[in-house]
């Protein structure tokens, strides 16, 4: 058996969780492998809407086994919240169908107002951190400092959870003031790390090779997107984890030869909320168009997404970087609503047109070359099979695909889980 991968291509946000949520019966265990409560995946189930941050986006399905990764890194807060509201608001039975793997990393209150701080610190040179705690967290992960799920278990526990903190409230001194309340953050942290304590703790790597060896089908889902990955993305304008398919085996225990499928999220435009570069960016009326039509406003942080046309130059880059194999293109529907369509074919940088990456993005501005196609003008309401799209959006798609030299295989059409065209 192999372990089958969904990942975002673009710049997060491309509609994984919904992908997820489709894909969930064909499998028994969801695992998410890296980020933490930056990511806000959407879900769109009887007319309702349910946002996910820290828990795998199988969790409505009531024969899943949903696993947060050693990759990922857990705000006890944050995931005693979502695991109340699924219980209360979704109606789901979490039970013992949540589990935490041990080695997954814990965010403390003090990593929040470090990366808050953190952020000031840069003035205008900010990432948009969602600020979360991401960075800081990871930065004690790889600085061997940091605290794990499994040291709850552990009897110094209190006393290395009290020595870390000191070190990051002197660390804060050195930052432009935050103002925090100690006291109230440390009784919901402990509040939190106690209902984590009632989850199922488990040793994510045994468990999941142990279920690989039963026949269990398992799909990694990964968080934010290729185009944020630490090593690979807009740096600095990233994310502090691996988000190619490279961080499921990093974030879960999984040998290279057990992924199986890699099946790469992409809008059919782009977005991208946050600071850094974005060659298709689209600044005037048709971008605002498009974040009104698309809903473009974060999942997480509520910021409205920036937006632009599909960039095929970076699209190749990541679909080469994750060794996607299959593409499920979403929000098609969307440019049915504008007066034309585009997407860039290569950019124009240093004299001359290439469909390669500078080194950096930020210091070698690019000029999209763009295509443009005609809009089928309407809704994709009704559409159940890719033969029955408009001619213009089919032909848009058969485009696209034939560009990137990668099978499309499904198209989603709208939010609902029933939106989902499969080839
Ligand atoms: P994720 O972070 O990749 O899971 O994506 P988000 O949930 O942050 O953002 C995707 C948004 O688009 C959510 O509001 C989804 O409900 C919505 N969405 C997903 N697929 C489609 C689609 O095909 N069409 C439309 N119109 N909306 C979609
Ligand atoms: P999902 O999983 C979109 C962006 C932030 C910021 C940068 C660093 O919903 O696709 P961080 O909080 O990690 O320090 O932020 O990355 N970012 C996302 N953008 N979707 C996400 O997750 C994101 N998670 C982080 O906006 O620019
Ligand atoms: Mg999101």
């Amino acid at each position: 058996m192999k372990v089958d991968v969904i990942l975002g291509l673009q710049w997060g946000d491309e509609g994984k969780g919904k992908v997820v949520d489709c894909l969930a019966e064909h499998y028994d265990i969801v695992a998410r492998f890296q980020g933490g409560p930056n990511a806000g995946h959407t879900l769109h189930l009887q007319g309702k809407k349910h946002v996910l941050h820290t828990v795998p986006s199988g969790i409505f399905h009531p024969h899943i086994v949903s696993l947060i990764g050693n990759g990922v890194v857990v705000d006890p807060v944050v995931l005693q919240r979502e695991v109340e509201q699924l219980e209360h608001q979704g109606n789901v039975a979490i039970g013992n169908r949540l589990l935490v793997a041990r080695k997954a990393h814990l965010i403390l209150p003090t990593h929040r107002w470090l990366d808050m701080a953190s952020e000031a610190h840069k003035g205008q040179e900010q990432i948009g951190s969602t600020l979360k705690g991401i960075g800081p967290t990871y930065m004690d992960k790889t600085g061997r400092n940091g605290l794990r799920v499994g040291d709850l278990e552990q009897p110094g526990f209190r006393r290395r959870y009290e020595a870390l903190k000191r070190k990051h409230l002197d660390l804060l001194r050195l930052y432009p003031t935050i103002p925090f309340d100690l006291e109230a953050a440390e009784a919901e942290w402990f509040a939190g790390i106690a209902s984590l304590q009632s989850l199922s703790l488990v040793d994510g790597e045994y468990y999941l090779n142990d279920a690989l060896r039963q026949g269990k089908r398992i799909l990694a889902e990964g968080a934010q997107g290729a185009m944020l990955d630490i090593d690979f993305g807009t740096y600095p304008f990233v994310t502090s984890s691996n988000t190619i398919s490279a961080g499921v085996c990093t974030g879960l225990g999984i040998a290279p030869q057990r992924i199986g499928r890699v099946i790469g999220i992409a809008k059919a435009y782009c977005t991208r909320v946050g600071g850094g570069p974005f060659p298709t960016e689209l600044t005037d009326a048709l971008g605002e168009r498009l974040r009104q039509v698309g809903a473009e406003f974060g999942a997480t942080t509520g910021r409205p997404r920036r937006c632009g046309w599909l960039d095929l130059p970076q699209l190749q880059y990541t679909v080469q970087l994750t060794g996607a194999t299959e593409l499920c293109l979403t929000k098609l529907d969307v440019l049915g609503h504008l007066p034309h369509i585009a997407v860039a074919t290569h950019y124009f940088y240093n004299g001359s047109q290439t469909t390669q990456l500078p080194f950096d993005l930020c210091e070698t501005p690019v000029t999209p070359v763009l295509k443009n196609y005609p809009s089928w003008h309407g809704n994709l309401d009704g559409v159940g099979r890719f033969e029955d799209l408009p001619p213009a959006a089919r032909r848009y798609v058969e485009e696209v695909e034939a560009l990137l030299g990668v099978p499309i295989r499904m198209i989603s059409t709208g939010p609902a889980r029933e939106q989902l065209l499969v080839r």
